[in-house]
């Protein structure tokens, strides 16, 4: 795994400070973005009722829990910082789900993307190209875990067929 600065690791843990604490609201503009940017997600949340819209996903309780999910990984990935290998083996799994949930690796770009528009609408000019450098250089070490999920997948697949 890649390591982050100190310098790095001082912006990550300022910003997250306050986001940090209303993690719902922050989620949903995350999620509001990544269906913008990329409606055809909408469709993996199963519990999606059937052509349901946009709103009627993101208010959905179910939908709800997905995204208090992903701000815990957040999280715990900003409580970690100083040695993120202890996530490792909890986002090598969490990849293998997601594989098994039809998410594709691609769609990770977009979800980068997604919480960087997050940070910025919520920090304004905090938001600076350093700011979201470092959140870059935590996230990629955050899907660098996960994609290996895929990796071992796909490995198991030829390996068994
Ligand atoms: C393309 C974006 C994503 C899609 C379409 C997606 C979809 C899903 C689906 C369908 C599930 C299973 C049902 C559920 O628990 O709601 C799930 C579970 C989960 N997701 Fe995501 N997800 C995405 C991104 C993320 C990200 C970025 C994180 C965190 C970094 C994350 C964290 C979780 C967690 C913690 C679970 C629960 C896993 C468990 O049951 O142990 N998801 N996701």
């Amino acid at each position: 795994m890649e390591k982050l600065t100190g310098k790095d690791k001082e912006l990550i843990r300022n910003s997250w400070e306050s986001l940090g604490k209303n993690k719902v609201p922050h989620g949903i503009v995350m999620f509001t973005r990544l269906f913008e940017l990329d409606p055809e997600l909408l469709s993996l949340f199963h519990y999606n009722i059937k052509d349901g819209s946009m709103q009627d996903c993101l208010s959905s309780p179910e939908f709800l829990d997905h995204v208090t999910k992903v701000m815990l990984v957040i999280d715990a990935a900003v409580s970690n910082l100083d040695d993120l290998n202890t996530l490792e083996e909890y986002l090598i799994n969490l990849g293998r789900k997601h594989e098994a949930a039809g998410v594709k690796v691609q769609s990770f770009a977009v979800v980068g993307e997604s919480l960087l528009y997050m940070l910025q609408c919520s920090l304004g000019p905090a938001y600076t190209a350093t700011l979201r450098q470092a959140w870059l250089n935590m996230y990629s070490i955050v899907v660098a875990a996960m994609s290996s999920g895929w990796t071992k997948n796909d490995y198991l697949k030829t390996v068994h067929n």
